[in-house]
Protein backbone atom coordinates (compact mmCIF):
# COMPACT_ATOMS: atom_id res chain seq x y z
CA UNK A 1 0.00 0.00 0.00
CA UNK A 2 1.45 3.52 -0.93
CA UNK A 3 0.29 6.41 0.94
CA UNK A 4 -1.09 9.49 -1.94
CA UNK A 5 1.16 11.88 -2.28
CA UNK A 6 -0.45 14.91 -0.01
CA UNK A 7 0.34 17.54 -2.65
CA UNK A 8 -1.48 15.99 -5.21
CA UNK A 9 -4.77 16.41 -3.78
CA UNK A 10 -4.36 20.42 -3.41
CA UNK A 11 -6.62 20.79 -5.88
CA UNK A 12 -9.41 18.56 -4.64
CA UNK A 13 -12.44 20.30 -4.06
CA UNK A 14 -13.54 17.21 -1.66
CA UNK A 15 -10.70 17.81 0.06
CA UNK A 16 -12.57 18.29 3.54
CA UNK A 17 -14.90 16.09 3.51
CA UNK A 18 -13.09 13.17 5.23
CA UNK A 19 -9.82 15.46 6.06
CA UNK A 20 -8.16 15.26 9.37
CA UNK A 21 -7.92 19.07 10.90
CA UNK A 22 -5.87 19.83 13.37
CA UNK A 23 -6.94 23.28 15.45
CA UNK A 24 -3.39 25.27 16.31
CA UNK A 25 -4.44 27.48 19.16
CA UNK A 26 -1.58 29.90 17.77
CA UNK A 27 -0.20 32.02 21.46
CA UNK A 28 -0.14 28.42 23.04
CA UNK A 29 1.61 26.50 20.06
CA UNK A 30 5.26 27.57 19.38
CA UNK A 31 6.86 30.50 20.40
CA UNK A 32 9.71 31.66 17.93
CA UNK A 33 10.96 34.89 19.47
CA UNK A 34 11.21 33.57 23.47
CA UNK A 35 8.19 36.31 24.25
CA UNK A 36 6.04 33.79 25.73
CA UNK A 37 3.48 34.46 23.32
CA UNK A 38 2.94 31.60 20.70
CA UNK A 39 3.20 33.08 16.90
CA UNK A 40 2.97 32.12 13.27
CA UNK A 41 6.34 31.91 12.82
CA UNK A 42 6.66 29.09 15.60
CA UNK A 43 3.70 27.51 13.94
CA UNK A 44 6.23 27.48 10.28
CA UNK A 45 9.21 26.41 12.32
CA UNK A 46 6.67 23.36 13.66
CA UNK A 47 5.42 22.28 9.99
CA UNK A 48 7.59 18.98 10.01
CA UNK A 49 5.96 18.24 13.15
CA UNK A 50 2.59 18.38 11.68
CA UNK A 51 3.65 17.00 8.28
CA UNK A 52 4.81 14.09 10.32
CA UNK A 53 1.27 13.91 12.06
CA UNK A 54 -0.34 13.00 8.82
CA UNK A 55 -3.17 15.59 9.37
CA UNK A 56 -4.44 17.07 6.28
CA UNK A 57 -5.56 20.53 7.28
CA UNK A 58 -4.88 23.18 10.21
CA UNK A 59 -7.57 25.24 11.86
CA UNK A 60 -5.96 28.45 13.44
CA UNK A 61 -7.92 30.32 15.73
CA UNK A 62 -7.80 34.19 15.84
CA UNK A 63 -4.15 35.79 14.92
CA UNK A 64 -5.88 38.76 14.02
CA UNK A 65 -4.49 42.03 16.30
CA UNK A 66 -6.38 41.58 19.50
CA UNK A 67 -6.08 42.41 23.28
CA UNK A 68 -7.13 39.09 24.25
CA UNK A 69 -9.91 39.89 26.03
CA UNK A 70 -11.33 36.61 24.85
CA UNK A 71 -8.20 34.87 23.52
CA UNK A 72 -8.45 36.54 20.35
CA UNK A 73 -11.85 36.24 19.75
CA UNK A 74 -12.58 39.93 20.56
CA UNK A 75 -10.46 40.97 17.11
CA UNK A 76 -9.51 44.34 16.07
CA UNK A 77 -8.62 44.24 12.85
CA UNK A 78 -9.75 41.42 10.59
CA UNK A 79 -7.77 41.62 7.67
CA UNK A 80 -4.19 41.72 9.79
CA UNK A 81 -1.44 39.49 11.84
CA UNK A 82 -1.64 40.77 15.32
CA UNK A 83 2.06 42.42 15.90
CA UNK A 84 2.43 39.89 19.02
CA UNK A 85 1.82 36.73 16.74
CA UNK A 86 3.85 38.16 13.47
CA UNK A 87 3.25 39.90 10.12
CA UNK A 88 1.23 39.02 7.19
CA UNK A 89 4.33 38.45 5.62
CA UNK A 90 5.04 35.54 7.93
CA UNK A 91 1.51 34.41 7.86
CA UNK A 92 2.20 33.75 3.66
CA UNK A 93 5.17 32.10 4.96
CA UNK A 94 3.56 29.53 6.45
CA UNK A 95 0.76 29.12 4.48
CA UNK A 96 3.15 28.96 1.42
CA UNK A 97 5.14 25.72 3.81
CA UNK A 98 2.08 23.96 4.66
CA UNK A 99 1.07 24.00 1.34
CA UNK A 100 4.31 22.40 0.24
CA UNK A 101 3.72 19.58 2.44
CA UNK A 102 0.17 19.31 1.54
CA UNK A 103 -1.79 20.68 4.37
CA UNK A 104 -4.95 22.91 3.75
CA UNK A 105 -4.94 25.88 6.11
CA UNK A 106 -8.42 27.05 7.44
CA UNK A 107 -8.86 30.30 9.68
CA UNK A 108 -11.10 31.53 12.10
CA UNK A 109 -14.10 34.19 11.70
CA UNK A 110 -15.42 35.75 13.87
CA UNK A 111 -18.46 37.61 12.40
CA UNK A 112 -21.10 38.19 15.80
CA UNK A 113 -18.99 40.54 17.05
CA UNK A 114 -15.74 42.88 16.40
CA UNK A 115 -13.53 43.83 19.76
CA UNK A 116 -13.67 47.08 21.46
CA UNK A 117 -10.48 48.65 19.89
CA UNK A 118 -11.81 47.63 16.46
CA UNK A 119 -11.90 51.51 14.08
CA UNK A 120 -16.37 50.69 13.80
CA UNK A 121 -16.27 50.38 17.50
CA UNK A 122 -14.30 53.98 18.39
CA UNK A 123 -15.72 55.43 15.42
CA UNK A 124 -19.27 54.78 17.42
CA UNK A 125 -18.41 55.67 20.88
CA UNK A 126 -17.47 59.27 19.16
CA UNK A 127 -20.74 59.48 17.47
CA UNK A 128 -24.21 60.38 18.09
CA UNK A 129 -27.19 58.13 19.04
CA UNK A 130 -28.87 57.23 15.41
CA UNK A 131 -25.54 58.14 13.40
CA UNK A 132 -24.38 55.35 11.14
CA UNK A 133 -21.08 54.54 12.92
CA UNK A 134 -23.80 53.70 15.96
CA UNK A 135 -25.59 51.50 13.21
CA UNK A 136 -23.10 48.96 12.83
CA UNK A 137 -23.71 47.81 16.46
CA UNK A 138 -26.93 47.35 18.27
CA UNK A 139 -27.09 50.50 20.36
CA UNK A 140 -30.60 51.57 22.37
CA UNK A 141 -31.42 54.10 24.68
CA UNK A 142 -31.69 52.78 28.42
CA UNK A 143 -35.24 52.54 30.42
CA UNK A 144 -36.10 54.84 32.85
CA UNK A 145 -36.46 58.33 33.04
CA UNK A 146 -32.64 59.06 32.61
CA UNK A 147 -32.33 55.97 30.56
CA UNK A 148 -29.93 53.98 33.52
CA UNK A 149 -31.21 50.98 33.04
CA UNK A 150 -30.35 48.70 30.54
CA UNK A 151 -32.73 48.61 27.54
CA UNK A 152 -33.50 44.16 28.86
CA UNK A 153 -32.61 42.05 32.05
CA UNK A 154 -30.18 40.17 29.62
CA UNK A 155 -27.11 37.92 30.43
CA UNK A 156 -24.11 37.70 28.52
CA UNK A 157 -23.09 33.99 28.11
CA UNK A 158 -19.52 34.99 30.11
CA UNK A 159 -21.87 35.92 32.89
CA UNK A 160 -23.18 39.18 34.07
CA UNK A 161 -25.41 41.75 31.70
CA UNK A 162 -25.23 41.86 27.67
CA UNK A 163 -25.66 45.84 28.06
CA UNK A 164 -23.13 47.99 28.73
CA UNK A 165 -23.78 51.89 29.26
CA UNK A 166 -20.99 54.55 27.07
CA UNK A 167 -20.40 57.70 28.07
CA UNK A 168 -21.73 59.58 25.19
CA UNK A 169 -20.03 62.91 25.53
CA UNK A 170 -20.73 63.04 21.39
CA UNK A 171 -22.49 65.67 20.50
CA UNK A 172 -26.79 64.61 20.51
CA UNK A 173 -25.25 62.06 23.05
CA UNK A 174 -27.65 62.16 26.32
CA UNK A 175 -26.22 64.57 28.65
CA UNK A 176 -26.67 61.83 32.02
CA UNK A 177 -25.45 59.47 30.33
CA UNK A 178 -25.16 57.30 27.02
CA UNK A 179 -26.92 54.53 25.41
CA UNK A 180 -26.29 50.90 26.28
CA UNK A 181 -24.81 48.50 23.49
CA UNK A 182 -25.28 44.63 23.32
CA UNK A 183 -22.15 42.36 24.16
CA UNK A 184 -23.60 38.32 24.33
CA UNK A 185 -20.39 37.57 24.95
CA UNK A 186 -17.08 40.05 27.08
CA UNK A 187 -18.18 43.30 27.58
CA UNK A 188 -15.21 44.15 25.12
CA UNK A 189 -17.29 41.83 22.51
CA UNK A 190 -19.68 44.68 21.26
CA UNK A 191 -22.13 42.42 18.74
CA UNK A 192 -22.33 43.68 15.46
CA UNK A 193 -25.53 44.47 13.27
CA UNK A 194 -26.21 42.15 10.14
CA UNK A 195 -28.93 44.26 9.48
CA UNK A 196 -26.99 46.83 8.23
CA UNK A 197 -25.27 46.47 4.68
CA UNK A 198 -21.92 48.15 5.59
CA UNK A 199 -21.16 45.08 7.80
CA UNK A 200 -22.03 42.37 5.31
CA UNK A 201 -19.69 43.78 2.56
CA UNK A 202 -17.48 43.81 5.13
CA UNK A 203 -17.20 40.64 5.82
CA UNK A 204 -17.19 39.48 2.17
CA UNK A 205 -14.28 41.66 2.04
CA UNK A 206 -12.50 39.78 4.51
CA UNK A 207 -13.31 36.52 3.14
CA UNK A 208 -11.67 37.60 -0.23
CA UNK A 209 -8.86 38.73 1.77
CA UNK A 210 -7.84 35.68 3.06
CA UNK A 211 -8.97 33.59 0.33
CA UNK A 212 -6.40 35.56 -1.94
CA UNK A 213 -3.24 34.81 0.06
CA UNK A 214 -4.17 30.73 0.03
CA UNK A 215 -6.42 30.37 2.63
CA UNK A 216 -8.37 27.62 2.02
CA UNK A 217 -11.78 27.31 4.46
CA UNK A 218 -12.95 29.20 7.34
CA UNK A 219 -14.15 28.24 10.68
CA UNK A 220 -17.15 30.45 11.35
CA UNK A 221 -17.68 31.57 15.17
CA UNK A 222 -20.55 31.23 16.93
CA UNK A 223 -22.42 31.20 13.28
CA UNK A 224 -25.56 31.17 14.52
CA UNK A 225 -26.30 34.39 15.61
CA UNK A 226 -25.38 36.95 13.41
CA UNK A 227 -28.78 37.80 12.30
CA UNK A 228 -31.02 39.23 15.61
CA UNK A 229 -34.65 40.84 15.68
CA UNK A 230 -34.42 43.55 18.57
CA UNK A 231 -37.74 44.90 17.00
CA UNK A 232 -39.98 43.77 19.83
CA UNK A 233 -40.78 46.90 22.49
CA UNK A 234 -40.15 46.17 25.24
CA UNK A 235 -37.96 43.59 24.36
CA UNK A 236 -38.35 40.58 25.80
CA UNK A 237 -36.68 39.11 28.95
CA UNK A 238 -34.42 36.99 29.53
CA UNK A 239 -36.21 34.66 31.07
CA UNK A 240 -38.82 34.75 27.74
CA UNK A 241 -35.28 34.67 25.73
CA UNK A 242 -34.50 31.37 27.39
CA UNK A 243 -37.64 29.95 27.23
CA UNK A 244 -37.38 27.41 24.13
CA UNK A 245 -41.16 26.59 23.71
CA UNK A 246 -41.72 30.67 23.49
CA UNK A 247 -39.83 30.81 19.67
CA UNK A 248 -41.08 28.94 16.39
CA UNK A 249 -38.05 27.41 14.87
CA UNK A 250 -35.78 29.94 12.90
CA UNK A 251 -37.98 32.72 14.67
CA UNK A 252 -36.36 33.28 18.41
CA UNK A 253 -35.04 36.77 18.62
CA UNK A 254 -31.38 36.31 19.28
CA UNK A 255 -30.37 33.06 17.56
CA UNK A 256 -30.72 30.36 14.68
CA UNK A 257 -32.93 33.21 13.18
CA UNK A 258 -33.47 31.62 9.49
CA UNK A 259 -31.88 35.21 8.28
CA UNK A 260 -29.19 33.71 9.03
CA UNK A 261 -28.71 32.23 6.22
CA UNK A 262 -29.08 34.99 3.33
CA UNK A 263 -25.58 35.96 4.72
CA UNK A 264 -24.14 32.73 4.63
CA UNK A 265 -26.07 32.58 0.79
CA UNK A 266 -24.17 35.48 -0.11
CA UNK A 267 -20.56 33.72 1.53
CA UNK A 268 -20.89 30.30 -0.58
CA UNK A 269 -20.92 33.32 -3.67
CA UNK A 270 -17.70 34.19 -2.80
CA UNK A 271 -16.05 30.65 -2.00
CA UNK A 272 -16.91 29.57 -5.12
CA UNK A 273 -15.01 32.41 -6.61
CA UNK A 274 -12.11 30.00 -6.23
CA UNK A 275 -10.62 27.19 -7.48
CA UNK A 276 -10.93 25.03 -5.42
CA UNK A 277 -14.09 26.58 -3.79
CA UNK A 278 -12.94 27.56 -0.38
CA UNK A 279 -14.71 25.58 2.35
CA UNK A 280 -16.59 26.62 5.69
CA UNK A 281 -17.80 25.04 8.83
CA UNK A 282 -20.15 26.24 11.35
CA UNK A 283 -20.07 26.69 15.00
CA UNK A 284 -23.64 27.04 16.06
CA UNK A 285 -25.62 25.11 18.89
CA UNK A 286 -28.99 24.55 17.67
CA UNK A 287 -31.23 21.92 18.03
CA UNK A 288 -30.48 18.61 16.01
CA UNK A 289 -33.00 19.04 13.54
CA UNK A 290 -31.55 22.95 12.65
CA UNK A 291 -27.70 21.48 12.46
CA UNK A 292 -28.17 20.98 8.57
CA UNK A 293 -29.47 24.20 8.00
CA UNK A 294 -26.38 24.98 8.63
CA UNK A 295 -24.46 22.71 6.38
CA UNK A 296 -26.20 23.36 2.80
CA UNK A 297 -23.80 23.16 -0.14
CA UNK A 298 -25.03 26.29 -0.36
CA UNK A 299 -24.36 27.98 2.68
CA UNK A 300 -21.71 27.16 4.83
CA UNK A 301 -21.17 23.45 4.22
CA UNK A 302 -20.31 21.99 6.95
CA UNK A 303 -21.55 22.24 11.03
CA UNK A 304 -19.49 21.16 14.11
CA UNK A 305 -21.23 18.07 15.59
CA UNK A 306 -20.38 18.74 19.09
CA UNK A 307 -22.28 15.55 20.17
CA UNK A 308 -19.62 12.88 21.11
CA UNK A 309 -17.44 15.72 22.66
CA UNK A 310 -20.95 16.13 25.55
CA UNK A 311 -21.15 12.55 25.51
CA UNK A 312 -20.27 9.82 28.30
CA UNK A 313 -17.95 7.43 27.31
CA UNK A 314 -20.97 4.96 26.81
CA UNK A 315 -21.28 2.49 23.19
CA UNK A 316 -25.07 3.08 23.48
CA UNK A 317 -24.70 6.82 23.51
CA UNK A 318 -21.71 6.82 20.85
CA UNK A 319 -24.13 4.81 18.21
CA UNK A 320 -26.51 6.92 18.67
CA UNK A 321 -25.46 10.42 17.89
CA UNK A 322 -23.25 8.69 15.01
CA UNK A 323 -26.47 6.76 13.29
CA UNK A 324 -28.27 10.41 13.66
CA UNK A 325 -25.67 12.32 12.19
CA UNK A 326 -24.86 10.32 9.40
CA UNK A 327 -28.54 10.78 8.62
CA UNK A 328 -27.85 14.31 9.14
CA UNK A 329 -25.08 15.04 6.81
CA UNK A 330 -26.71 12.87 4.01
CA UNK A 331 -29.87 15.65 3.92
CA UNK A 332 -27.37 17.70 2.96
CA UNK A 333 -24.98 16.41 0.90
CA UNK A 334 -22.52 17.38 3.51
CA UNK A 335 -19.90 15.33 5.71
CA UNK A 336 -19.86 14.44 9.19
CA UNK A 337 -17.44 16.06 12.12
CA UNK A 338 -16.38 14.43 14.40
CA UNK A 339 -14.57 16.05 17.64
CA UNK A 340 -13.90 15.29 21.36
CA UNK A 341 -12.04 18.60 22.41
CA UNK A 342 -11.17 22.12 21.57
CA UNK A 343 -9.82 24.83 23.30
CA UNK A 344 -13.18 25.94 24.59
CA UNK A 345 -13.38 22.56 26.50
CA UNK A 346 -11.99 20.20 29.25
CA UNK A 347 -9.42 17.85 27.62
CA UNK A 348 -11.02 14.73 26.54
CA UNK A 349 -8.34 12.37 28.58
CA UNK A 350 -9.30 14.45 31.75
CA UNK A 351 -13.04 14.39 31.07
CA UNK A 352 -12.91 10.50 30.55
CA UNK A 353 -10.50 9.89 33.98
CA UNK A 354 -14.13 11.38 35.65
CA UNK A 355 -16.92 9.17 36.59
CA UNK A 356 -19.82 9.34 33.80
CA UNK A 357 -22.16 12.21 34.80
CA UNK A 358 -19.70 13.85 37.29
CA UNK A 359 -21.01 16.87 40.06
CA UNK A 360 -19.39 19.16 37.99
CA UNK A 361 -21.10 18.96 35.01
CA UNK A 362 -23.66 21.54 34.11
CA UNK A 363 -25.12 23.01 30.78
CA UNK A 364 -23.61 25.85 29.60
CA UNK A 365 -23.84 28.71 26.55
CA UNK A 366 -20.94 25.90 24.34
CA UNK A 367 -22.24 22.71 25.46
CA UNK A 368 -21.87 20.49 28.88
CA UNK A 369 -19.13 21.70 30.25
CA UNK A 370 -17.13 20.23 33.40
CA UNK A 371 -15.87 22.37 35.84
CA UNK A 372 -12.87 20.67 37.39
CA UNK A 373 -12.43 23.42 39.95
CA UNK A 374 -8.93 23.46 39.89
CA UNK A 375 -9.12 19.65 40.85
CA UNK A 376 -10.45 20.25 44.29
CA UNK A 377 -13.47 18.57 44.04
CA UNK A 378 -13.11 15.57 41.87
CA UNK A 379 -10.32 12.90 41.37
CA UNK A 380 -9.40 12.25 37.81
CA UNK A 381 -8.22 8.91 37.25
CA UNK A 382 -5.61 9.28 34.41
CA UNK A 383 -5.16 5.77 33.06
CA UNK A 384 -8.67 5.23 32.93
CA UNK A 385 -8.63 8.75 30.97
CA UNK A 386 -6.16 7.80 28.52
CA UNK A 387 -7.10 4.59 27.95
CA UNK A 388 -10.56 5.49 27.00
CA UNK A 389 -9.18 8.70 25.10
CA UNK A 390 -7.19 7.05 22.89
CA UNK A 391 -9.92 3.86 22.17
CA UNK A 392 -12.48 6.98 21.42
CA UNK A 393 -10.39 8.75 18.96
CA UNK A 394 -9.16 5.67 16.93
CA UNK A 395 -13.16 5.10 16.39
CA UNK A 396 -13.38 8.66 15.82
CA UNK A 397 -10.94 8.33 13.02
CA UNK A 398 -12.77 5.56 11.84
CA UNK A 399 -16.22 7.50 10.95
CA UNK A 400 -17.02 8.66 7.61
CA UNK A 401 -16.10 12.07 7.75
CA UNK A 402 -13.74 14.81 9.04
CA UNK A 403 -12.31 14.72 11.97
CA UNK A 404 -11.05 17.44 14.50
CA UNK A 405 -8.28 17.31 16.75
CA UNK A 406 -7.15 19.80 18.93
CA UNK A 407 -3.35 20.82 19.58
CA UNK A 408 -1.78 18.59 22.19
CA UNK A 409 -4.56 15.83 21.99
CA UNK A 410 -1.79 13.54 20.20
CA UNK A 411 0.23 14.24 23.00
CA UNK A 412 -2.29 12.91 25.71
CA UNK A 413 -2.21 16.30 27.33
CA UNK A 414 -4.63 16.66 30.21
CA UNK A 415 -6.41 19.02 31.82
CA UNK A 416 -3.98 21.75 33.32
CA UNK A 417 -5.80 22.43 36.93
CA UNK A 418 -4.65 24.21 39.49
CA UNK A 419 -3.38 27.48 37.60
CA UNK A 420 -3.26 30.07 39.94
CA UNK A 421 -5.72 32.97 39.86
CA UNK A 422 -3.49 35.63 39.31
CA UNK A 423 -2.34 33.73 35.92
CA UNK A 424 -5.79 33.00 34.55
CA UNK A 425 -6.98 34.56 31.44
CA UNK A 426 -10.14 33.58 30.66
CA UNK A 427 -12.87 36.15 31.22
CA UNK A 428 -15.61 33.85 31.80
CA UNK A 429 -13.33 33.01 35.38
CA UNK A 430 -13.44 36.77 36.37
CA UNK A 431 -17.25 37.07 35.71
CA UNK A 432 -17.92 33.76 37.26
CA UNK A 433 -15.84 33.96 40.74
CA UNK A 434 -16.03 30.85 42.56
CA UNK A 435 -18.21 29.23 40.09
CA UNK A 436 -15.88 28.75 36.57
CA UNK A 437 -12.64 28.19 36.39
CA UNK A 438 -12.48 29.00 32.49
CA UNK A 439 -11.17 27.60 29.68
CA UNK A 440 -7.01 27.92 30.50
CA UNK A 441 -7.10 24.85 31.48
CA UNK A 442 -6.79 23.43 28.01
CA UNK A 443 -4.92 25.71 26.32
CA UNK A 444 -1.69 25.89 28.12
CA UNK A 445 1.42 26.33 25.95
CA UNK A 446 2.73 22.70 24.46
CA UNK A 447 5.55 20.93 25.62
CA UNK A 448 7.74 20.35 22.88
CA UNK A 449 11.45 19.31 24.57
CA UNK A 450 11.27 17.61 28.14
CA UNK A 451 14.60 19.40 28.90
CA UNK A 452 14.56 22.98 27.91
CA UNK A 453 13.11 26.28 29.02
CA UNK A 454 9.21 26.54 28.49
CA UNK A 455 9.23 22.70 27.57
CA UNK A 456 10.78 24.09 24.25
CA UNK A 457 7.49 26.00 23.96
CA UNK A 458 9.70 29.14 23.07
CA UNK A 459 13.35 30.40 22.26
CA UNK A 460 13.35 31.61 25.37
CA UNK A 461 16.12 33.65 27.07
CA UNK A 462 14.51 33.22 30.21
CA UNK A 463 14.16 30.84 33.27
CA UNK A 464 12.33 27.30 32.46
CA UNK A 465 8.31 28.65 31.85
CA UNK A 466 7.01 27.07 34.84
CA UNK A 467 4.77 29.43 37.06
CA UNK A 468 4.75 27.84 41.13
CA UNK A 469 1.37 27.85 42.20
CA UNK A 470 2.50 29.68 45.67
CA UNK A 471 5.21 31.87 44.60
CA UNK A 472 3.65 33.28 40.69
CA UNK A 473 7.14 32.69 39.85
CA UNK A 474 8.68 34.40 36.52
CA UNK A 475 7.26 32.49 33.35
CA UNK A 476 8.49 32.21 30.11
CA UNK A 477 4.99 30.80 28.87
CA UNK A 478 1.73 32.88 28.97
CA UNK A 479 0.28 30.92 30.99
CA UNK A 480 2.28 28.50 33.78
CA UNK A 481 2.92 24.99 32.59
CA UNK A 482 3.00 22.49 34.95
CA UNK A 483 6.39 20.52 36.15
CA UNK A 484 4.65 16.99 34.88
CA UNK A 485 4.41 18.92 31.81
CA UNK A 486 7.72 17.13 30.33
CA UNK A 487 6.46 13.79 30.55
CA UNK A 488 4.26 14.47 27.79
CA UNK A 489 6.99 16.78 25.55
CA UNK A 490 7.14 15.80 22.19
CA UNK A 491 10.66 14.91 22.01
CA UNK A 492 10.28 12.09 24.80
CA UNK A 493 7.15 10.81 22.80
CA UNK A 494 8.89 10.38 19.74
CA UNK A 495 11.47 8.34 21.83
CA UNK A 496 9.07 5.94 22.83
CA UNK A 497 6.97 3.63 20.57
CA UNK A 498 4.03 3.13 22.61
CA UNK A 499 3.59 7.16 23.50
CA UNK A 500 0.38 9.05 22.58
CA UNK A 501 2.18 10.80 19.70
CA UNK A 502 3.17 7.70 18.21
CA UNK A 503 -0.09 6.32 18.20
CA UNK A 504 -1.88 8.93 16.59
CA UNK A 505 0.68 9.49 13.58
CA UNK A 506 0.26 5.64 13.14
CA UNK A 507 -3.36 6.05 13.62
CA UNK A 508 -3.74 8.77 11.18
CA UNK A 509 -1.63 7.38 8.61
CA UNK A 510 -3.82 3.99 8.42
CA UNK A 511 -6.50 5.79 7.90
CA UNK A 512 -5.04 7.67 4.76
CA UNK A 513 -4.73 3.94 3.50
CA UNK A 514 -7.81 2.25 4.83
CA UNK A 515 -10.56 5.17 3.70
CA UNK A 516 -12.87 4.60 1.06
CA UNK A 517 -13.90 7.59 -0.21
CA UNK A 518 -17.63 6.17 0.30
CA UNK A 519 -19.11 8.19 3.66
CA UNK A 520 -20.66 5.13 4.60
CA UNK A 521 -20.88 2.73 7.37
CA UNK A 522 -22.09 -1.13 8.26
CA UNK A 523 -22.54 -1.68 11.77
CA UNK A 524 -22.05 -5.14 12.58
CA UNK A 525 -23.45 -7.30 15.29
CA UNK A 526 -21.13 -8.30 18.05
CA UNK A 527 -22.97 -11.66 18.70
CA UNK A 528 -22.43 -12.87 15.30
CA UNK A 529 -18.70 -11.65 14.82
CA UNK A 530 -17.69 -12.22 18.40
CA UNK A 531 -18.78 -16.06 19.19
CA UNK A 532 -19.29 -16.55 23.01
CA UNK A 533 -19.41 -12.70 23.77
CA UNK A 534 -22.36 -12.61 26.75
CA UNK A 535 -24.95 -10.45 26.11
CA UNK A 536 -24.07 -7.47 28.80
CA UNK A 537 -20.90 -7.46 27.16
CA UNK A 538 -22.08 -7.30 23.64
CA UNK A 539 -23.91 -4.42 24.32
CA UNK A 540 -20.65 -2.63 25.37
CA UNK A 541 -19.17 -2.99 21.82
CA UNK A 542 -19.49 -0.73 18.92
CA UNK A 543 -18.46 -2.68 15.57
CA UNK A 544 -18.31 -1.60 12.45
CA UNK A 545 -17.02 -1.88 8.43
CA UNK A 546 -16.12 0.44 5.74
CA UNK A 547 -16.45 0.06 2.43
CA UNK A 548 -13.42 -1.84 0.60
CA UNK A 549 -10.90 0.12 -0.94
CA UNK A 550 -9.18 -0.41 -3.71
CA UNK A 551 -7.24 -4.02 -3.34
CA UNK A 552 -10.62 -5.06 -2.12
CA UNK A 553 -9.73 -4.91 1.12
CA UNK A 554 -12.52 -4.14 4.40
CA UNK A 555 -11.42 -2.03 7.58
CA UNK A 556 -13.20 -3.10 10.28
CA UNK A 557 -13.51 -1.23 13.94
CA UNK A 558 -14.55 -2.34 16.70
CA UNK A 559 -14.39 -0.84 20.57
CA UNK A 560 -14.93 -2.54 23.46
CA UNK A 561 -16.35 0.12 25.64
CA UNK A 562 -16.36 -2.15 29.05
CA UNK A 563 -14.01 -2.82 31.70
CA UNK A 564 -13.75 -6.42 30.51
CA UNK A 565 -12.25 -8.23 27.44
CA UNK A 566 -14.38 -9.33 24.85
CA UNK A 567 -13.50 -11.53 22.02
CA UNK A 568 -11.37 -9.69 19.20
CA UNK A 569 -13.58 -10.09 15.49
CA UNK A 570 -11.64 -12.08 12.90
CA UNK A 571 -9.14 -10.45 10.28
CA UNK A 572 -5.59 -8.93 10.59
CA UNK A 573 -5.49 -6.79 13.80
CA UNK A 574 -4.08 -3.42 12.36
CA UNK A 575 -3.50 -1.22 15.20
CA UNK A 576 -5.32 -1.18 18.81
CA UNK A 577 -5.31 1.67 20.99
CA UNK A 578 -3.53 0.15 23.84
CA UNK A 579 -1.26 -3.10 24.67
CA UNK A 580 -3.22 -6.57 23.42
CA UNK A 581 -1.59 -9.36 25.80
CA UNK A 582 -3.65 -12.17 24.97
CA UNK A 583 -3.80 -12.72 21.91
CA UNK A 584 -7.76 -13.72 19.94
CA UNK A 585 -8.78 -10.73 22.74
CA UNK A 586 -9.79 -7.19 22.77
CA UNK A 587 -9.17 -5.63 26.30
CA UNK A 588 -11.81 -3.38 28.33
CA UNK A 589 -11.79 0.35 26.87
CA UNK A 590 -10.06 -0.84 23.61
CA UNK A 591 -10.29 0.09 19.91
CA UNK A 592 -8.51 -1.81 17.16
CA UNK A 593 -9.05 -1.60 13.34
CA UNK A 594 -8.48 -4.77 11.46
CA UNK A 595 -8.39 -5.53 7.85
CA UNK A 596 -10.96 -8.16 5.98
C1 LIG B 1 -16.74 30.44 20.49
C2 LIG B 1 -15.26 30.33 20.63
O1 LIG B 1 -14.87 29.01 20.38
C3 LIG B 1 -14.92 30.81 22.02
O2 LIG B 1 -13.58 30.57 22.34
C4 LIG B 1 -15.27 32.27 22.14
O3 LIG B 1 -15.06 32.68 23.46
C5 LIG B 1 -16.72 32.52 21.76
N1 LIG B 1 -17.11 31.83 20.58
C6 LIG B 1 -16.95 34.00 21.53
O4 LIG B 1 -16.30 34.43 20.37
Amino acid sequence: MTIPDPTMTNLDPNWWRQAVVYQIYPRSFADSNGDGIGDIPGITSRVDYLKNLGINAVWLSPFYPSALADGGYDVDDYRDVDPKLGTLEDFDEMVSALHAVGIKVVVDIVPNHTSNRHVWFQAALKAAPGSPERARYVFRDGLGPNGDLPPADWESFFGGPAWRRVPDTAPGGHPKGGQWYLHMFAPEQPDLNWDNPEVREDFLKTLRFWSDRGVDGFRVDVASMLTKDLSANPLPSWAEIQDGTLWAPGRHPLWDRDEVFDVYHGWRQVFNEYDPPRTAVAEAFVPPDRTHKYATQEGLGQIFNFDLLQANYNAAAFRKIITSHLKFAAQTKSSNTWVLSNHDQVRHVSRYGLPNNPPGAREGHMGRQWDLHGGKNMSINAEQGLRRGRAAIMLLLALPGSTYLYQGEELGLPQVTGIPDHARQDPTFFTNPGVDVGRDGCRVPLPWQADAPAFGFGTSRGPRGVAKASSGGETTSHLPQPEYWGDFAVDVELADPDSTLRFYQKAIKLRQQLEAPEETLTWLDPDVELPGISAAAANDVLLFSRPPVADGSTWVCVSNFGTDPVPMPKGEVLLASGPLPNPGELPGETTAWLRR
